[in-house]
């Protein structure tokens, strides 16, 4: 097996206490321990294996294990020893899994309860990465955590089931739902509207679809801090704040200085595959609980496009 990463500041292996500092800045005394990412080698896997900095953490993609495999994923386990798994591998693209149903189901829930009997077996604590999508995107008000599941896709429908298996077998596990991911190094969506506002004077853009952007940065430092938290149930994590596709479009285009004019337009001209919530927010009073403050979404886009375009800033 290879491990495509592994982020250790040298704590002895088997536990000896050393003094870590969160991401809000405070110290406290805890011991190192060690972390097993799945779907390390994506959007939101790079950014953890970055910000996570204070303990001995293997990253794996596809290529070094398929989650679909549950032996390969028992041994992987078993090797990596870990007091912490994070199952970020999915298989995200929401559009496909309306025409690979197998596929989804097959990686996006038993993939994932491949993982939660791996973390059973293994004594090890589980966080799931989930999402808005197990929502049926008719609210008008954020989404709380005991919010009654009821996907509209397909990709929603494998993530809602993976979450409702992953409680039965390990229902001390964490389920963090997230959404409207964006960061450096992969397709998203400020990134998509960067490069078409290099050609184009004029992008129409969806104007009733709501939900909260989130930078991969600060859910990475969520996840630790929730790890660190010895963190169970349900939590919520978006950057702070609320806006429809559009106003994030503008935004973009307006701190990156560009003349490109965005236009608002409705769902119904962009007919996709997949239904898309019209309401994704999902409320912070979960995170909150455990403390965890999120930048406002604006903020979050500023740190976005340092990363991104050094320089390039407009303030
Ligand atoms: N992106 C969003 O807007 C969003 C919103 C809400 C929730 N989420 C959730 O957040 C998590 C991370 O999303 P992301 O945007 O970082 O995803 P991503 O960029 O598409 O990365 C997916 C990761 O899963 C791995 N993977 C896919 N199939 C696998 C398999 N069969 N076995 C093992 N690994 C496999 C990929 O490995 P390789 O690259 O090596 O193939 C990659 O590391 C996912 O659970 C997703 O459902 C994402």
């Amino acid at each position: 097996m290879k491990h495509r990463q592994t982020v250790a500041e040298s704590h002895e292996r088997d536990g000896k206490a050393g003094c870590a500092v969160d991401s809000e800045g405070g110290s406290f005394l805890q011991k190192s321990m060690r972390v097993t990412i799945f779907g390390a080698t994506g959007l939101l896997g790079e950014a953890l294996l970055q910000e996570w900095k204070q303990d001995e953490v293997v990253g794996l993609g596809s290529e070094d294990v398929d989650i679909q495999d549950a032996a390969q994923v028992l041994d992987t386990v078993q090797r990596t020893r870990p007091k912490w798994i994070v199952l970020a591998a999915a298989y995200t693209d929401v559009d496909g899994c309306e025409s690979n149903r197998d596929k989804a189901f097959s990686v996006n829930c038993q993939g994932a309860v491949n993982v939660a009997q791996a973390a059973a077996a293994c004594g090890a604590s589980l966080l799931f990465l989930s999402t808005d999508y197990v929502f049926n995107g008719q609210s008008s008000t954020p989404y709380e955590t005991d919010h009654p599941r009821a996907p509209q896709s397909v990709y929603g429908k494998s993530k809602a089931e993976a979450e409702v298996r992953l409680l039965q077998i390990v229902p001390e596990c964490c389920i963090v739902r997230t959404a409207w991911v964006f960061g450096v190094g992969g397709r998203c969506f400020p990134d998509t509207i960067l490069k078409l506002a290099e050609t184009r004077p004029t992008i129409d853009v969806v104007d009733d679809q709501r939900g909260s952007p989130t930078h991969t940065p600060d859910l990475a430092r969520a996840i630790v801090q929730l790890c660190h938290r010895e963190a169970t149930g349900i939590v919520h994590v978006t950057n702070d704040g609320e806006c429809t596709w559009f106003e994030f479009a503008c935004e973009i285009v307006r701190q990156a200085g560009l003349k490109t004019v965005v236009r608002p337009t409705t769902s119904d001209k962009f007919v996709r595959p997949a239904p898309r919530p019209k309401y994704s927010v999902l409320s912070s009073a979960s995170r909150e609980r455990y403390g965890i403050q999120m930048p406002q979404w604006k903020e979050a886009l500023r740190d976005y496009l340092k990363l991104r375009v050094p320089g390039a800033l407009v303030p």
